[in-house]
């Protein structure tokens, strides 16, 4: 598949020797309800994938969680063999069980099994990045995550992984983590309205670590504020789009992974988060979460 040039909002960062688009796409949508099973519309998913590499994206965020094995082998269906700027992150630390839920798999055998499972749906012989998951469905929660991390680095030393995040994780998880081997990413709950990892999104660009906020638009429960209306109607905008120009504009370091089924989400996600921001807007944006 060729690579488009195409310059999408906020330009490029690099993570290690990876260097993604800022505006990236996160697949969890393309599953099923309640991030079960197939999609209802099996070509529309493909189609989502196949216009985001189109429109120049090169970041795509999944896990082999989502469906399970859902997402994964969808990307691999509509990408493979993929463009050599792609880059697919993945996360492992959770599994699925009947009933939808995510128990947490960190045990060194479990991380094993899923870094090759995530090679196998994916169709690759090394996984560009591959973000611990920890905490539980809560949110991050605290305790070493010394011996899981340290089987990932064992798997990155094998040559199965070529750079290491973290995801849900605290910032003491995140201070240990730095102490037994790099990783070039946090991939952690973060937008417009929930703002509490504000400090540490600062503290990670001051070291070149990207940041990754997953439900950038709100997740399962879209965000709704009356200021972010009232900006958005001042701008002729939609509100989605204005909470991902924020995203762009709040540090270089934070790159997005809106989700979505739908091929006209997309393009206008990509359009929106272009959006120009006066100070006058972000400072009434800032005082949302605060
Ligand atoms: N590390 C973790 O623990 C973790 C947890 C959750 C998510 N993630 C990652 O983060 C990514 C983003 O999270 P997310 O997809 O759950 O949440 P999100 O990006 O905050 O929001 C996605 C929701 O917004 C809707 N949407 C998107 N664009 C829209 C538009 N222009 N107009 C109206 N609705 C729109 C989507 O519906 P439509 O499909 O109808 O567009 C979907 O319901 C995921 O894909 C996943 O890769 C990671």
């Amino acid at each position: 598949m060729s690579t488009p040039t195409t310059s999408l909002p906020g330009g490029t960062w690099t993570m290690g020797d990876l260097t993604v688009t800022r505006f990236g796409y996160g697949a969890m949508q393309l599953t099923g309800p309640g991030v079960m099973g197939p999609p209802a519309d099996r070509d529309g998913a493909l189609a989502v994938l196949r216009e985001a590499v189109r429109l120049g994206i090169t970041h795509i965020d999944t896990a082999d969680a989502y469906g399970p094995h859902v997402t994964n082998r969808l990307i691999r269906e509509a990408l493979h063999p993929y463009p050599e700027a792609l880059h697919i992150v993945t996360k492992v630390g959770a599994v699925r069980d009947a009933q939808g839920g995510w128990p947490p798999a960190r045990e060194p055998d479990d991380l094993r099994r899923a870094v090759h499972g995530n090679l196998e749906a994916l169709g690759v012989e090394t996984l560009d990045l591959v973000n611990l998951r920890l905490g539980n469905a809560e949110g991050p929660q605290p305790g070493s995550l010394a011996e899981a991390y340290g089987t990932l680095v064992e798997l990155q030393r094998q040559g199965l992984i070529r750079h290491l995040g973290l995801s849900n994780a605290t910032a003491a998880q995140i201070a240990e983590a730095q102490t037994i081997a790099p990783f070039v990413c946090v991939q952690n709950l973060y937008n417009l309205a929930h703002r509490q990892d504000d400090a540490l999104v600062d503290r990670l660009a001051e070291q070149g670590i990207a940041y990754v906020p997953f439900f950038p638009l709100g997740g399962f429960s879209p965000l709704q504020s009356s200021a972010l209306s009232a900006v958005a109607a001042r701008l002729g905008a939609r509100p989605m789009s204005v909470a991902l120009a924020w995203l762009l504009h709040r540090s270089p370091n934070i790159l997005l992974i809106p989700g979505t089924s739908s091929v006209a989400h997309l393009r206008e996600n990509i359009t929106g988060a272009g959006l120009a921001l006066s100070e006058e807007d972000l400072a009434e944006l800032d005082a949302i979460g605060r």
